[in-house]
């Protein structure tokens, strides 16, 4: 690296000596070695878990850096990321971690235009509140698995920094099994709550989006349009009970993390098997390693030698429904959760 800089002119060098010609030459030069400097100081660096990249630094609340190494910083390539995508600048971003080459959910390539409808109607893409100051978070991922149903695991829940829950589990009338608090919670059309009830003004509210119709299921109800129903796999929730200052999208990038650097899914599947994405759960715990220093998971199990057994802690739903599953490759996750566990780059709070 230290061999770009002497080909920079140095100040003087240019004039007088060679005419415009030269130095429009020299200004090439220049302009060649700024660029070689960017990229190699974006190659160095960017093995480096730590790197921020510099466009994050534009955002409002960039997270605070935390320097201590996380246990689970090996999975990862950086492992603090900004996760949700701002009106601004999600095409630059994607550009500049490849989401411009994979379809949803992986990557905006084809659905530019939904993103773009969709984050003109939202309000922010903060990460925390900007009276927030703590840089290392401890976090709990509370998946909804039937495990939780008759433990007492609410007050520590509630105890953690950040508290991650997902889709449609409730906090409402089960608040000594999973606790009260809710910091993130990622759903989809199919998967969110339409009881006003259930909205926490402290919550912020992750759209994953899985196919282009979920972005623009998100557009029409923040524009008050009517929503068309088809296309998709579960009647989706026909109003929003959230506010538009608490929504974010999830960058598909986290998403991508999830199948391909941490359950090690295949680019291609074969032409008689559907495409496996990665479960909201699985989502949520790549979101958590992007964005957290600790974390701990409770919640997630599932026990397939009892199909009658629940499937989550509230409702009626039981194990025969995820054994059904084709979307998901459940035996891929779980050996994931169980590596994670065992090399203890995660805390399983449901261990008795
Ligand atoms: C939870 O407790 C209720 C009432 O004590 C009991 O009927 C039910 O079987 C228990 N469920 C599980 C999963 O242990
Ligand atoms: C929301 O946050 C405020 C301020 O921290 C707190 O007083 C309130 O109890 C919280 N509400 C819920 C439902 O957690
Ligand atoms: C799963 O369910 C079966 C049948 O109810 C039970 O015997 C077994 O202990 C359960 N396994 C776990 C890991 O809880
Ligand atoms: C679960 O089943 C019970 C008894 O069959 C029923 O009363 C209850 O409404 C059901 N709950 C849900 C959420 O479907
Ligand atoms: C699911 O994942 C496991 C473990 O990675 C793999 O062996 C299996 O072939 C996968 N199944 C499908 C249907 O993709
Ligand atoms: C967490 O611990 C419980 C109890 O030992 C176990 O049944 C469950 O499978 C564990 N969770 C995961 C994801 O391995």
């Amino acid at each position: 690296m230290h061999i770009l800089p002497a080909t920079e002119p140095r100040p003087g060098e240019g004039d007088g000596q060679g005419g415009p010609a030269m130095r429009g030459y020299l200004v090439a030069i220049f302009l060649s070695a700024v660029f070689l400097y960017y990229v190699l100081h974006c190659i160095l660096w960017g093995t480096n878990a730590y790197w921020v990249p510099p466009v994050e630094m534009k955002r409002r609340n960039k997270i605070q850096p935390c320097l201590s190494k996380p246990a689970f910083a090996s999975l990862l390539r950086f492992h603090q990321f900004h996760p949700f995508l701002c009106a601004a600048d999600f095409k630059k971003i994607a550009s500049l971690y490849g989401g411009d080459k994979f379809d949803l959910p992986y990557g905006i390539r084809t659905s530019a235009e939904y993103f773009r409808l969709a984050l003109s109607k939202l309000q922010s893409c903060d990460l925390f509140d900007e009276s927030d100051n703590v840089p290392c978070k401890k976090c709990v991922v509370v998946g909804n698995g039937g495990v939780l149903k008759n433990k007492t695991l609410g007050e520590k829940i509630d105890s953690y920094d950040v508290i991650i829950r997902m889709n449609n589990g409730p906090v409402l009338g089960h608040e000594e099994e999973v606790g009260r608090r809710t910091t993130f919670r990622l759903f989809y059309p199919e998967s969110v709550f339409s009881d006003p009830n259930h909205n926490d003004p402290n919550t912020t509210a992750i759209l994953t989006a899985f196919k282009p119709l979920d972005l623009k299921w998100l557009w029409e109800l923040l524009t008050g349009g009517k929503i068309n129903t088809n296309g998709f796999w579960k009647k989706p929730a026909l109003n929003l009970i959230y506010r538009p200052y608490q929504i974010r999208i999830l960058d598909p990038f986290i998403i991508r993390m999830a199948a391909y650097e941490l359950l090690h899914f295949p680019k291609v599947f074969p032409k008689n098997q559907k495409p496996k994405h990665p479960t909201t759960g699985i989502i949520a715990i790549t979101l958590a390693f992007h964005i957290c220093h600790e974390v701990h998971l409770a919640g997630f199990k599932y026990n397939f030698s009892d199909l009658k057994s629940p499937l989550h802690y509230y409702g009626n739903a039981t194990m025969s429904l995820m054994s059904k599953n084709a979307y998901h490759n459940v035996t891929a996750e779980q050996l994931f959760l169980k590596d994670i566990i065992e090399k203890n780059f995660v805390i399983n709070l449901t261990e008795d």
